[in-house]
């Protein structure tokens, strides 16, 4: 080490699949094997990971977890058509900028032929938007960069990325440029609604999260609902499978299991019962469509079968 820096704070990285697993669980994020190891790598070979899967399966959720459960800070880019670099990076703030130069004119300065220039494009006046803050160097460990929905994005702007993501560094002309020191852990998510390109992937670890099995979905429900009994967490992760299982407009994700359990058991449910599903569907379909389809068609019978498929 040099003398004259401070010394680098160990940073805290999970030196196992089982501590990925545990770190997980600790945040009550239920992970199958197959995630936790592409976790793991992808923070052991610092490679982005991108998780694919259909929405409310739990994508944007392993970004949170993973910072609160490393202690990281969370930088979040929400991506959405017409995501450009100005919301991405940086931006100059003109409205500061120009006041600067107001201000200085009232004073009655008149400052030497470019140095106007270099002071406003200078970093106190730079707006640092969240890829240039995950880059920038801190002095704690990397935070988690989350850029969430990249399906949304341009495709211009992906190309961008892929820039971004090989060399962890950006460059402002007017500043310079910005590079990690130690690189960022990135979260990279898209619910599919368009392929990304290969180019993209390849920089990354990739992983397809799947609906996840009943037994898994019900462990998630008890794990996120406080106070709901193994019966009817059970009957739930039962019942959304048999709709997962049909032709619907969308189908539910976690987020929508977790909504219905919370529901049933603020009705004070204990399990499933053929008329109080039919009252609360909406929290499980949000087309009316679906709802529609499901209410008519062997209700009761999927009632049933879910109450069947749980032993008490
Ligand atoms: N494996 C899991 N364990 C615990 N909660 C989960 C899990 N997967 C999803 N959830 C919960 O389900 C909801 C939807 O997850 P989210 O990450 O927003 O889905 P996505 O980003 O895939 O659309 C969130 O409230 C999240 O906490
Ligand atoms: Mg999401």
């Amino acid at each position: 080490m040099q003398s004259g820096h401070p010394p680098v704070p160990p940073v805290n990285i999970p030196a196992s699949i089982d501590e990925v697993s545990r770190l997980l669980a600790g945040q009550s994020y239920v992970a199958d094997r197959p995630l936790a190891v592409s976790i793991f790598l992808a923070i052991t070979l610092s490679k982005p990971l991108f998780l694919e899967g259909e929405a409310g399966v739990g994508k944007t959720e392993v970004g949170k977890v993973l910072a609160q459960g490393l202690g990281r800070r969370l930088i979040r880019l929400q991506c959405y058509e017409g995501l450009d670099v100005n919301h991405a990076v940086y931006e100059w703030n003109y409205a500061r900028q120009i006041l600067h130069i107001r201000l200085a004119e009232a004073r009655g300065e008149v400052p030497a032929a470019g140095a106007a220039e270099r002071e406003i494009f200078g970093p106190e006046f730079l707006i640092k938007r969240p890829l240039l803050q995950a880059l920038e160097a801190s002095d704690g460990a990397p935070p988690v960069l989350l850029i969430d929905e990249i399906d949304r994005a341009d495709e211009e702007f992906e190309a961008f990325l892929l820039e971004i993501l090989s060399d962890y560094a950006v460059t402002v002309p007017e500043v310079g440029t910005f590079r990690a020191a130690q690189p960022p852990i990135v979260v990279l998510t898209s619910n599919r609604t368009r392929e990304v390109h290969d180019a993209l992937k390849r920089r990354c670890l990739y992983h397809w999260i799947d609906y996840p099995t009943v037994e898994r979905e019900a462990q998630i429900t008890q794990t996120r609902v406080p106070g709901i009994g193994a019966v009817l967490a059970g009957q739930i992760a039962a019942f959304v499978a048999s709709l997962r299982a049909d032709a619907l407009y969308k189908h539910p994700g976690i987020a929508e299991t977790l909504d219905w359990a919370s529901a049933l058991t603020a009705l004070g449910q204990t399990e499933l019962d053929e008329d109080v599903v039919a009252d609360t569907l909406g929290a499980l379909l949000k087309y009316q469509e679906d709802v529609a389809k499901v209410s008519r068609r062997d209700l009761a019978e999927r009632v049933a079968q879910a109450r069947a498929a749980v032993a008490r």
